[in-house]
């Protein structure tokens, strides 16, 4: 069977995680994709600095986001640019060109994943988001897979790796602030604006889609409550320890009698539990089904190759689905939401 074309926005971190992992692994995914996934253009903004690290191997790299999603040759495209422009118009272009979409952009899906996923549905098209949230976790599917039996109850957890990274990195060897997040950006780990991880924005983005996942509702990042830990200081992670708390920067959303309920903020938690001793850029997330009880997801919430793993596994479930014949596709990578707003359901 003839490859399918994949066109890359961008080349950063997630972008270079994605072509190193397709580019080592190549026989083992193409044996689980069914045919072979060739990345054959990117866009960039440093063409040349881009040419020198990943040129090669039939890659054509520009400086035109355009030139990729109107190409006749490209079968997926993959948004790793970040940010809401051009972001939002290269895929909404994507879409309306009738190619399938795969994106790590929780800022994007959590602001516009409404109009997308609408654009998409009118026209057939796939649009896959798990390393939107929890890195390499793949939480996504099992919310939408795994747990598809449930009525979930609840779903909290860390979502965000840079503040956790700050928040172990100051309570286990006291180092300030300001230092520990130079090291989360020189890591990969932060947003292109820290200010989006220590604020708890990049956290709310990433919740709200929990949310829409679970309980079937649209994306309203709008109505999440949303802080972040730039306020705490030494002092209060060192005053928590003596207590027998960790803080922790949670992700809370939950189903009560008035709606559905989305919040950010540093949290106390007692030292024995498992999520509290949940260190570094690691990612926890618990998800509460009336069937299943409670379950926990657990591993790598930021960088280059664990975000890169979910960006894959989409690739390869896109290239399954886009090969299967459309009758029969599995409808669960066109998200739409159960409810219109967020009152329980
Ligand atoms: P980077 O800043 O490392 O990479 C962004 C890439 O996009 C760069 O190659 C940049 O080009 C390119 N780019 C930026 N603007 C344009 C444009 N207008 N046209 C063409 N190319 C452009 O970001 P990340 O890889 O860290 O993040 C990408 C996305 O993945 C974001 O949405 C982020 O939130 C998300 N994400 C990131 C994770 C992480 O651990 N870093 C984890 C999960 C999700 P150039 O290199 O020339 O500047
Ligand atoms: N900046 C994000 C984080 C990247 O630190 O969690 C992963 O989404």
């Amino acid at each position: 069977m003839k490859p399918i074309n994949v066109g890359l926005l961008g080349l950063g971190t997630v972008g270079g995680g994605t072509l190193t992992v397709l580019r080592r692994n190549a026989r083992e995914i193409t044996r689980r994709a069914g045919r072979e996934i060739r990345v054959t253009m990117a866009a960039v903004r440093n063409v040349e600095r881009a040419r020198q690290q990943y040129g090669g191997q039939g890659l054509v790299i520009t400086d035109d986001g355009g030139a990729v999603v109107n190409h006749p040759d490209i079968d997926i495209v993959v948004e790793l640019i970040g940010g809401l422009e051009p972001a939002r118009t290269l895929v909404l272009q994507a879409i309306a060109n009738g190619k399938h979409v795969v994106t790590a952009n929780k800022a994007l899906i959590a602001k516009h994943g409404n109009e997308i996923f609408a654009a998409a549905q009118d026209k057939g098209i796939m649009v896959a988001f798990e390393a939107a949230v929890g890195g390499g976790i793949p939480i996504i599917k099992a919310i939408r897979e795994g747990l598809t039996a449930n009525r979930i109850e609840w779903v909290a957890g860390i979502i965000n790796g840079t503040t956790n990274f700050i928040l172990s990195e100051m309570r286990d060897k006291g180092l300030p602030f300001d230092q520990v997040l130079a090291e989360a950006q020189r890591l990969g780990y932060a947003e292109a604006d820290p200010t989006f991880d220590i604020e708890g924005i990049d956290a709310a983005h990433k919740l709200t889609i929990l949310s829409a996942i679970a309980f079937g509702i649209p994306m309203q990042f709008d109505k999440a409550y949303t802080e972040g830990i730039s306020k705490l200081t030494k002092e209060d992670i060192r005053y928590a320890e003596e207590l027998g708390y960790r803080i922790k920067l949670l992700g809370i959303t939950k189903r009560t009698d008035q709606g559905i309920e989305l919040r950010v903020h540093p949290t106390l938690i007692p030292a024995r539990r498992l999520i509290a001793n949940v260190e570094g850029v690691m990612n926890a997330v618990l998800v509460k089904g009336d069937a299943v009880g409670a379950t926990l997801y657990y591993g790598r919430g930021a960088g280059a190759e664990p975000t890169a793993s979910a960006v894959v596994a989409d690739l390869v479930d896109v290239t399954r689905m886009a090969t299967a014949d459309p009758e029969n596709r599995v409808p669960h990578l066109a998200f739409q939401p159960d409810a219109l707003s967020n009152e329980p359901i």
